[in-house]
């Protein structure tokens, strides 16, 4: 279709709101990164290897076989019936009070309900404090919104509550309205940090204090490597008032073609998310949430979480391994106890995004860390997933890909 640009000038003139819409950095590097034969360490998605395709494939079929006419048709906007009950017990069971269904809005995964939460309680020029790095999807919904974000560093032990102390003063003392917290306690992407039970305790005494909404996303929480070391209970388990919103997913446990995710919050929040749920889609899939209620409830998902474990455990500590051997001196890197990612850190004056065309002409991709800041920091940082390549290829891929940072430096 053609048209002329002044004839449709008016016509097609963005809103303020898509005005502040920002390309995600990673997906623009997608073409790169996807090219052929490469050894990727890049796409943060959970491995294919873990989807049981089999058990879904039947239990789709017996779906819409025997109750089409639910599964096919429209559902209601708070979500399924089956999985609102699941997701209450699952969600007890991480140690949330969770009253019943009116604290839960079921949402196509959990991007999804942060791009609701933003909506719903952000106004524009609204800050919210973010993690250094953070999650580039939930920043993008946090931008959308209006929202001005301010970086707080990340420890090994997770965030550091004196500098996130220090720039809430800055916020105040420069009349800025401050409003939320947004936080990923466990396994974070991207840097596979998980807070200390201290540290959720000392974020929710700041948010307290300051009066903010807590925004704690949790996508990664079942996937820890050792049940011995299980992480602390979630920020949501700890607050007395009432002031945190919880996201879960069933992306990395289950699959995310499934779009299935959920919010827990207090009732009069839930219902004004589901507000603008209805605005957003009416209902999320029927037949994506049914499906997910029948491998909640049949145990597909619970039965299959301990491999899956093992499974990233193994690729983790394979990549861990190979960090050992082949990282150049005066680079440091994360260890994480779950998730999908590691975290480098390089020598200063590094920039890994100018070597990051060299390594996929090496023949590995990896993300260059700087777009998970939000103050323009990170440019010596990088994030690798080590969700795709098996445990073998680990030691190839990590030795070229130092090589070629040692050759750039
Ligand atoms: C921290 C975090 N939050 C939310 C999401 C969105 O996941 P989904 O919409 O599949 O539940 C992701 C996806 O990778 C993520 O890493």
């Amino acid at each position: 279709m053609t048209a002329s640009s002044s004839a449709t000038a008016n016509a097609f003139r963005p809103s303020a709101a898509a005005e502040r819409m920002r390309p995600n950095a990673i997906r623009a590097l997608a073409p790169l990164l996807s090219r052929p034969g490469l050894l990727s360490f890049a796409g943060g998605v959970p491995s294919t290897a873990t989807f049981p395709g089999e058990n879904l494939a039947l239990i789709a079929e017996r779906l819409i076989r025997d109750h089409g006419a639910t599964v096919l048709q429209y559902g209601t906007t708070h979500g399924n019936r089956d999985l609102l009950g699941l997701v209450v017990e699952r969600v007890r069971g991480r140690g949330l009070p969770c009253a019943g269904p009116e604290e839960v809005l079921l949402t196509s995964g959990s991007q999804q309900a942060l791009d609701l939460v933003a909506r719903v309680f952000l106004d524009p020029g609204e800050v919210v404090f973010v993690e250094l790095p953070s999650y580039i999807g939930g920043l993008a919904s946090l931008w959308a919104a209006g929202a001005e974000l301010v970086g707080f560093r990340l420890g090994q032990a997770g965030p550091d509550l004196d500098h996130l102390e220090e720039q809430m003063a800055a916020v105040a003392a420069a009349g800025r309205r401050a409003r939320a917290i947004y936080t990923i306690p466990t396994f974070q992407n991207p840097s596979g940090v998980t807070s200390s039970a201290e540290a959720r305790a000392g974020l929710l005494e700041l948010a307290d204090r300051h009066d903010l909404l807590v925004i704690e996303d949790d996508p990664y929480g079942e996937v820890y490597f050792d049940h011995t070391k299980v992480p602390p209970p979630p920020i949501a388990a700890l607050d007395q008032h009432g002031r945190t919103i919880y996201l879960g997913s069933f992306s990395k446990v289950l699959c995310p073609g499934l779009r299935a995710g959920w919010v827990v919050a207090p009732p009069h929040a839930c219902r004004r998310l589901e507000l603008a749920k209805e605005a957003a889609d009416l209902c999320s899939s029927s037949l994506d949430h049914a499906i997910v209620a029948e491998a909640v409830a049949t145990g597909l998902i619970d039965e299959r979480l301990p491999s899956i474990r093992g499974f990233y455990a193994a690729r983790c500590g394979a990549m861990l391994a190979a960090l050992e051997k082949h990282a150049t001196p005066g680079s440091t890197w994360t260890r994480p106890g779950g998730g999908l990612f590691i975290w480098v850190e390089l020598p200063a004056g590094c920039d890994s995004r100018a070597t990051l065309d060299s390594a996929v002409n090496a023949g590995v991709a990896y993300v260059p860390g700087a777009p998970f800041f939000v103050d323009g920091s990170g440019t010596n940082t990088l994030r690798l997933a080590f969700s795709r390549e098996e445990p073998a290829a680990m030691d190839r891929g990590i030795g070229t890909l130092f090589d070629v940072l040692r050759e750039h430096r």
